[in-house]
């Protein structure tokens, strides 16, 4: 796998695509654990592996749909995600638990017995204090009817009950501090027992491992927060074709195409525009000319259609460009979507099942188009059942399993001399 990843760097200096240990996880379901992986320029990588194990996570990730528990992904030079922090943050829970279950471990049962009834007694406290907090709203509207006239017996009957639940508060107060007491001598006399050495060593561990863990989160948070401004820029150049092609059934094939390169093209001449006209507060007489000549919305328009026109000609569907996605057939309809992408100019495409989704004899025509594309130099990424394209088509195949890249080699190599064990299950089941 290294020997392969050398030689493409060789060839093409850096990758379009890096990833370093990408984790992600689903509300604890660890299904991305640790994915190392470079695409390089011009390269058609397909993904293969059993269902479950990862695989659109995976280019999800890519383009920025799901965001990462952990690692680092690079597109270009733009570290566009980088956090260790749940990864940091899982060594400190561990050791944490470790160190729990040493102390707890040689803890007496007096001690265990103490820690519980105080449990207890703070929940019984919460519960009086609602209580409290109750009979006080109660008086108070009683005391407001009072005024006029009436509810004598209630408030006095509520008073009662206000101050026979402040002294069971306060003899529950009373009763925790005994009990925390307690407990404090309890501890102190177990902690002679146990291995100092041991427990000061934990706690040193613990205590370095959490500077680290709130170091990481910090990082974290501005990474978050500055995201906001990236993300888009970057899912719009990381064209992504699902297997149920998305497309919006109320526009018409073209306005599809070109909905995203407008509002595109638009937001950057905004942005332009407001950087020039403060250059021209400044004096900046260049500022006038380039605020003259930038381009009007009507033009920002023409020149997406014209540019969706040539890319429908590429796949063969100049004359649906006005019709409705509904009257297209799910091969013409993905094709469409793989336009949709290439609209915005993509660095590279990620292609998750383009074809699962489609009746046997539109299968050919939706491969023909990727085969195209791959040939005329387009970097991608396609995670496909079809093996045979697999192996037509990708310059590298990588066997994706239980969220890990188990054997990364040219489809000769890996489809004709598999060597991990789950792969040569998975071929057997597939070929
Ligand atoms: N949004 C989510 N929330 C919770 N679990 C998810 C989510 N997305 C994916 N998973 C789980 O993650 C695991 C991997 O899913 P993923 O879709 O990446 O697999 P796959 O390899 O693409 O499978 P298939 O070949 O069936 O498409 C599955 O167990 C899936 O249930
Ligand atoms: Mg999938």
């Amino acid at each position: 796998m290294q020997d392969n990843n050398l030689k493409m760097s060789a060839d093409n200096a850096k990758p379009v695509i890096s990833t370093r240990g990408l984790v992600k996880k689903f509300s604890g379901k660890t299904v991305l654990r640790g994915i190392d992986a470079d695409i390089y320029e011009g390269e058609k990588v397909a993904v293969i592996g059993p269902s479950g194990s990862g695989k659109s996570t995976f280019l999800r990730c890519l383009n920025l749909l799901e965001i990462p528990t952990a690692g680092k992904i690079t597109f270009g030079d733009e570290i566009i995600y980088e956090s260790d922090y749940y990864a940091q943050k899982e060594i400190l829970d561990e050791l944490k638990a470790k160190k729990h279950a040493y102390v707890s471990g040689t803890s007496d049962d007096k001690v265990r017995q103490s820690l519980l009834e105080i449990g207890a007694l703070k929940s019984k406290l919460k519960e009086l204090k609602k209580e409290l907090k109750a009979h006080k709203t109660h008086a108070k509207l009683l005391k407001a009817t009072a005024k006029r006239g009436g509810a004598e017996e209630e408030i006095k009957k509520t008073a009662t009950l206000i101050s026979e639940t402040m002294s069971e508060i306060a003899s529950v107060k009373a009763e925790i501090s005994v009990k925390k007491a307690d407990v404090k001598t309890r501890k102190a006399e177990v902690k002679s027992t146990l291995n100092a050495g041991v427990t000061q060593s934990m706690s040193q561990e613990i205590a370095a491992q959490k500077k680290i863990t709130s170091e990481a989160k910090k990082k974290h948070k501005k990474f978050i927060a500055q995201m906001d401004k990236t993300i888009d820029a970057h899912r719009r150049i990381t064209g992504m074709v699902f297997q149920h092609f998305n497309l919006f059934n109320n526009l018409s094939v073209m306005d599809n195409i070109t909905l995203a390169p407008i509002k595109t093209g638009l937001e950057e001449v905004e942005a332009r525009k407001k950087a020039l006209k403060a250059a021209i507060r400044k004096g900046d007489e260049n500022a006038k000319k380039e605020l003259l000549n930038l381009p009007h919305r009507l033009e920002i328009v023409e020149n997406a259609r014209k540019h969706a026109y040539e890319l429908l000609g590429k796949v063969g569907l100049q004359d649906k460009a006005d019709v409705y996605p509904s009257t297209l057939s799910g091969g013409q309809k993905q094709r469409i979507a793989i336009v949709r992408a290439l609209a915005m100019n993509p660095g590279i495409m990620l292609f998750d099942e383009p074809t699962s989704a489609l009746d046997p004899e539109m299968v050919g025509e939706v491969l023909q188009v990727i085969k195209k594309l791959a040939d005329d130099g387009m970097t991608m990424v396609i995670v496909t059942h079809e093996m045979g394209f697999a192996r037509e088509v990708a310059t590298r195949v990588l066997f994706v399993d239980e969220g890990v890249i188990k054997e990364d080699a040219p489809p000769a190599e890996l489809f004709g001399n598999p060597k991990n064990e789950r792969l040569k299950e998975f071929l057997s089941k597939v070929l």
